[in-house]
């Protein structure tokens, strides 16, 4: 059963630890949805915008270059911290995106690049973004399509799958997948008031320099992921690392890896 206490605390203290490494290692790609996410949220010279769960500030940088007014909010300071740093003219706020600290009816626009996933009670955090969007407001948000399709997400859960232990305890959080499926995102859009649903895929591609990378990245700039790996046995882990290397074999362009990694996006207005 989920404990969302326990999963909230789990997720804070890994983002709190790891701002420059999630830059490093996921910089280059979540940013490659910000475009079509901010088209989907009307986000246009003089709208009013929350980014949420904002991270290193990627979007609200995006938005604050298309000139509009913007305020992101993280619930780690440390992300706070690095999303300040790298947009100083920009207003970062602690915040926890189910307990929005900001009143009703503000904003045109509302955004949350690669968040809700993260959340122990994402249904209490669309329902917040609606409070905080005045009527005829939009709201947007990305996750990773299904591992299937988000190739790194596929060779790191089968490599854990067929050398380590998938089931390893862990402070257990909504499904990772959950709004991956179309119909979920317009179900859950829906019942937190939005009106109009829409959902499309937005193609990305990660770009890796090793193949070691991924499971660097997935075991040192994750939460849950990396929550999954460290926690195998030493002997298992070598072996899972070799698993990944041997599958990303597969997607080598010359001397770099490309792979695919596609974004779901979901977007609805505030009747
Ligand atoms: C995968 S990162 C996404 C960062 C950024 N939006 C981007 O485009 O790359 C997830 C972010 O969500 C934040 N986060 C997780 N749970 C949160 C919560 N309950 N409230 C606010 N932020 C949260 C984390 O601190 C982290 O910065």
């Amino acid at each position: 059963m989920i404990d969302p206490h326990s999963f909230r605390e789990f997720e804070h203290s890994g983002w709190q630890g790891i701002p420059q490494q999630y830059h490093q290692a996921f910089g280059e790609l979540t940013t490659q949805s910000i475009e079509p996410l901010l088209d989907a949220a009307g986000v246009k010279a003089g709208t009013k915008v929350i980014d949420i769960a904002s991270g290193p500030g990627y979007v609200a940088a995006a938005a604050a270059r298309r000139g509009a007014t913007v305020i992101g909010v993280d619930f780690s300071v440390a992300m706070v911290a690095e999303a300040r740093g790298r947009n100083p003219e920009i207003e970062f706020r602690e915040g926890d995106a189910e307990q929005l600290p900001l009143g009703d009816d503000l904003f045109d626009a509302a955004v949350m690049n690669f968040g809700i996933l993260h959340l122990a009670r994402p249904d209490q955090a669309l329902a917040e973004a609606c409070r905080v969007l005045h009527p005829g407001g939009r709201f947007g948000f990305t996750v990773w399509a299904k591992p299937e399709e988000a190739i790194g997400f596929g060779i790191v859960l089968r490599s854990i799958a067929a050398h380590g232990d998938s089931n390893v305890p862990l402070p257990e959080g909504p499904p990772f997948f959950r709004f991956s499926e179309p119909d979920e995102c317009v179900r859950s859009l829906l019942a937190a008031g939005f009106e109009s649903p829409k959902v499309v895929k937005v193609p990305q591609t990660w770009r890796l320099r090793a193949l070691d990378s991924l499971f660097e990245f997935m075991r040192d700039s994750t939460v849950r992921t990396a929550g999954l790996l460290q926690a195998q046995k030493p002997d298992a882990l070598e072996k899972i690392r070799a698993a990944m290397r041997e599958e990303l074999k597969n997607y080598q362009t010359g001397s770099a890896i490309e792979l695919p990694m596609p974004a779901i996006l979901a977007s609805g207005m505030k009747p």
